[in-house]
């Protein structure tokens, strides 16, 4: 150990992601040769569509391995710009120089919560909700509030919890929607109240999208579209998810013009432009028709399938508290409260004893809870969520 480091005030805070946590604990055991169903991982396991990738590959040979603008290549930008237009309802056209491209959605969230929040604001998060926002408010110097959703409306955050959380110091909110952790989908008007009470206070809404394409009921509204007043909102997005793209580190945010420059600048002085071979694999994506749709609603049905596999094998012994996931890959389950369940060692003594790793509720917030993800193959999904309702069943049944 070296006595003489000791962490800034930076980031005394800081503590390493519990879902990246969870994951890297399930690869040691799995080194040690022990047989380990990894629920924990919040990707889906596709391969990268072949057109996507196949684009990328052109792009190098073409020459696509040097700096590129910091904010990202112009063709990109207006792939992203026009995606935007197409949802937005507002008069005002959203202009290429509204987009910054990011290395991944998690660098445009913590630009974006950098240069619009700082010592002494307060941000408010609905709650249970994915990580790293509580941290990346930190990072900011700003305070994070949790806002606990209604358990019984899939833990959604109204207006009026929003209101009852917000002091004279609060300054915006970060939605999410689809959820993760819940897989929670916003409705069109449940986003619009949402947004109406921001503009009315003045807050930034910070919309998180990344799961906007996966979701299984409806499609998942864009705060685009709920809103015609973007004076306020910064959209974050990704090709992360909805692509099985979550190596090639891509995503971005649409704001107005003035944070999206700030956010800009700020990235000229850290990581500069996002990968520039990750921009063109991105704008085939983006500008991908038939070839994309048909490649994201493909991989969006295998995940219902897996979606339906986990609820049949969580359900096997009858009713346990849970969310029913409308979008992303995330099945939320209490497993506190009834019988012998240590809540918060469930999630630690599940991976060591039976070899399966899911995410313990406390990084969401809700300590109660452990998050599932579905995104692995069904045959993992339909063992992994098995050996849950199994122990649950009998550490109930014992208890
Ligand atoms: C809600 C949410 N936002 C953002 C991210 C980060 O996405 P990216 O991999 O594009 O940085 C994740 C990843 O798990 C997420 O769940």
């Amino acid at each position: 150990m070296n006595r003489s480091f000791q962490p800034s005030p930076n980031v005394t805070h800081v503590t390493p992601s519990m879902t990246s946590g969870m994951a890297a604990r399930a690869r040691a055991l799995r080194a040690t040769g022990r047989t380990v169903v990894d629920l924990s991982q919040g990707q889906p396991e596709f391969d990268t569509p072949a057109f996507i990738r196949e684009a990328a590959q052109r792009a190098i040979d073409e020459g696509a391995t040097r700096y590129t603008a910091t904010d990202g290549i112009l063709p990109l930008r207006e792939a992203m710009a026009q995606q935007a237009n197409r949802r937005h309802q507002g008069l005002d056209e959203v202009g290429a120089d509204e987009v910054v491209v990011t290395s991944g959605a998690k660098q445009a969230l913590f630009n974006a919560c950098f240069v619009l929040f700082g010592p002494g604001d307060e941000v408010l998060v609905p709650t249970p909700n994915w990580t790293s926002y509580y941290e990346i408010v930190e990072l900011a110097r700003a305070v994070p509030v949790p806002v606990l959703g209604d358990p019984a409306q899939q833990w959604k955050v109204d207006p009026d919890a929003l209101r009852a959380a917000s002091t004279p110091r609060t300054r915006g909110i970060l939605l999410n929607s689809p959820c993760n952790p819940t897989g929670a989908v916003y409705s069109p008007g449940e986003i619009a109240a949402i947004a109406a009470l921001a503009r009315e206070r003045g807050w930034w809404l910070l919309s998180d999208e990344v799961y906007r394409r996966i979701a299984y009921e409806a499609p998942a509204s864009s705060v685009l579209d709920c809103t015609s007043d973007r004076e306020r909102v910064v959209v974050i997005d990704a090709v992360s998810k909805s692509f099985a793209m979550t190596g090639w580190r891509l995503g971005w945010a649409v704001g107005p013009r003035e944070v999206v420059k700030a956010m800009a600048a700020m990235q000229s002085h850290t990581t500069s432009n996002a990968a520039a071979v990750s921009q063109h694999a991105a704008l085939a994506a983006l500008q991908g028709g038939a070839a994309a749709d048909g490649a994201v609603a493909e991989m969006v049905e295998a995940l219902r399938q897996r979606r339906d596999a986990a609820l049949q094998e969580l359900l096997r012994h009858g009713p346990v508290e849970h969310v029913r996931p409308d979008g992303a890959f995330y099945l939320y389950v209490r497993v506190g409260s009834t019988g012998g369940v240590d809540p918060g060692a469930f999630a630690y003594d599940l991976l060591e004893r039976e070899g399966v790793a899911v995410v313990p509720g406390a990084a969401f917030r809700t300590p109660e809870w452990i998050r599932i993800s579905y995104g692995g193959a069904e045959a993992d999904v339909r063992q992994g969520v098995r050996t849950i309702a199994d122990t649950l069943h009998a550490a109930r049944t014992a208890g």
